[in-house]
């Protein structure tokens, strides 16, 4: 297969170094984004188009300062400098570079100069010469390198954008790849298309025909396995290796009895049914449940659900006979090795949060179809497979399911009250049009009873609580801002449909310092 049309990102620890990638990518060009310190085989191996440097919270002058790799320049490939990534390109080449009299940080407005260059040409058309734009910088760029032009100003920073163009290198000072920059996107595409000569051929289309025809060559006439969960990731990296590979691929689905409303059944009915592939399901309801028993530790919880999971798969694994490939829906997110250090933390607890379902002593090898993309492309994927709505568009949820969502001990009476609440809360969002407007939004059964009053007796009964959030990455969130009439609707609703429930509340917590589950 002749090499893939790709950018490097090189990552100097930006909070935005993962949005550049999604917004390259949304542009319809493959790219990676590795560590500033990756060896230069493994980089040029790639035979990347183009170089972006990402921001980063360093000073270019500080004593362990990261800095920019020789073989970058000497590619003679084209490079953007964003931020930091600019700050490093001045450093090399001869520029320089001061602390700002103030820090920057939010919205700007910039004057671009009348220097021509494709950089800017979309950007200059749709906008005029003024832009806003989002700042985010402490050092700023007091001198040009040699051979470069000033393409920017802004109040705070004389040189806002510079630029090479003849050796095609340039430096913006702001960020292009967040929404409040509006003509960001117009300034990397013209990166992409008119500086690195990208054709653009990565679409959901492309990325199926060539992942399929890879799985088919990888996998020759040995025998997948795929746990599916009923979400995004599983059902997508299951879909392609049936397309690849039909009959030799098993599902496996494990009922927990922790599910939601109607989602077994659902599983069932469109990999089974509507898919014809092969798929295996069991109900292990009152083996999780037993375990269950007595439990209110959610870090127990967890343990004890990961654990039987594994030997529930690793059964009905061996009673399948020869199985060559295990086959898994890890993300690019997953698999990205980040230089900041406190993104290196919550790499680690993602990963604790995907054990669930992996064999500790693997006896296969790994299939995992998904492990350069971002969760937006894998929907975008789905929905070119055909998928139903419901699973390419479903929220995440966790591997332990409702068992984090029944707060203290897990019966079934409880699990019961709960998928009934959650149900409906789930069923308005649809109705209104919010399901897509959220992230992620679920119902909690808490382990108080508080007194109410229904007719002309009083009650003692279970409170419900809502949540719905906002968010990019589920690092950080927001509740989200629910219509009233809506919120209204749903605790009517469960109050008066739900028994045992009396009282319905909203969770208004941000994450941090709230997590966005309770358990
Ligand atoms: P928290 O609660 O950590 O959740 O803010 C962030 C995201 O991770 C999901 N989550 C889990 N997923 N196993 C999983 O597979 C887990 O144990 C688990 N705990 C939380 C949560 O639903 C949210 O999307």
């Amino acid at each position: 297969m002749a090499a893939r049309e790709t950018i490097i990102i090189l990552d100097f620890g930006s909070q935005y170094s993962q949005l550049i990638a999604r917004r390259v990518r949304e542009a319809a060009v493959y790219c990676e984004l590795l560590p500033y310190h990756t060896p230069a085989e493994e980089v040029l191996r790639l035979q990347p188009r183009g170089f972006i440097l990402s921001g980063g919270p360093a000073s270019v002058y500080a004593a362990d300062a990261p800095h920019l790799p020789d073989y970058v320049l000497q590619s003679g490939r084209p490079v953007l400098g964003i931020c930091y990534g600019m700050q490093l390109l001045a450093y090399h080449l001869g520029g320089q570079v001061d602390p700002a009299p103030q820090r920057e940080y939010g919205p700007a407005r910039i004057e671009l100069t009348d220097v021509d260059t494709p950089l800017f040409a979309g950007a200059r058309a749709a906008a005029g010469n003024t832009l806003t734009v989002w700042m985010s910088h402490g050092d700023r760029i007091t001198q040009l390198p040699p051979g470069f032009q000033v393409l920017a100003r802004s109040a705070n920073s004389p040189i806002a954008a510079m630029g090479d163009v003849q050796r095609h290198l340039y430096g913006l000072q702001f960020h292009p790849e967040v929404v409040h920059t509006p003509q960001g996107m117009q300034i990397l595409s013209a990166f992409l298309y008119d500086i690195c000569g990208c054709q653009g051929g990565w679409t959901p289309g492309n990325f199926i025909e060539e992942t399929v025809q890879s799985i088919r060559e990888r996998v020759g006439d040995g025998q997948v396995v795929c746990a599916l969960s009923g979400g995004v990731d599983s059902a997508v990296t299951a879909t392609l290796i049936h397309r690849a590979i039909g009959e030799r691929l098993t599902c496996i689905f494990v009922n927990t009895g922790l599910m939601r409303l109607g989602e077994p059944e659902q599983v069932v009915a469109t990999f089974r049914d509507h898919l014809g592939m092969r798929l295996i399901a069991i109900d292990a309801t009152e083996q999780f449940l037993a375990d269950l028993q007595g439990v209110t530790d959610p870090e127990v919880k967890r343990k004890r659900i990961g654990a039987r999971f594994i030997r529930v798969f690793e059964a009905e694994a061996a009673r399948l006979g020869r199985v060559d490939f295990l086959a898994q829906g890890t993300l690019y997110p997953d698999v990205i090795e980040s230089t900041a250090p406190d993104r290196a933390v919550a790499a680690k607890i993602k990963t604790h949060h995907n054990v669930g379902g992996l064999p500790p002593d693997m006896r296969f090898q790994l299939i995992e179809p998904l492990r350069y993309l971002f969760k937006d492309e894998v929907r975008r994927v789905g929905e070119a497979l055909g998928l139903p709505r419901q699973i390419v568009w479903r929220h995440p949820f966790p591997g332990p399911g409702l068992a984090v969502r029944v707060l203290g001990e897990v019966t079934w009476e409880r699990l019961e009250t709960l998928r009934h609440a959650d149900a409906i809360f789930i069923e308005e969002l649809w109705t209104s049009g919010w399901y897509e407007r959220t992230a992620q939004a679920f119902a909690v059964l808490l382990p108080v009873q508080t007194v109410g009053v229904m007719g002309d007796s009083r009650t003692y009964a279970s409170v419900v609580a809502l949540r719905a959030i906002t968010t990019e990455d589920f690092m950080t969130a927001d509740w989200a801002r629910l219509p009233d009439e809506l919120l209204a609707r749903v605790s009517n609703r469960i109050v008066n449909e739900v028994k045992g429930v009396n009282r319905v509340v909203y969770d208004i917590s941000s994450k941090p310092p709230a997590t966005v589950e309770w358990e």
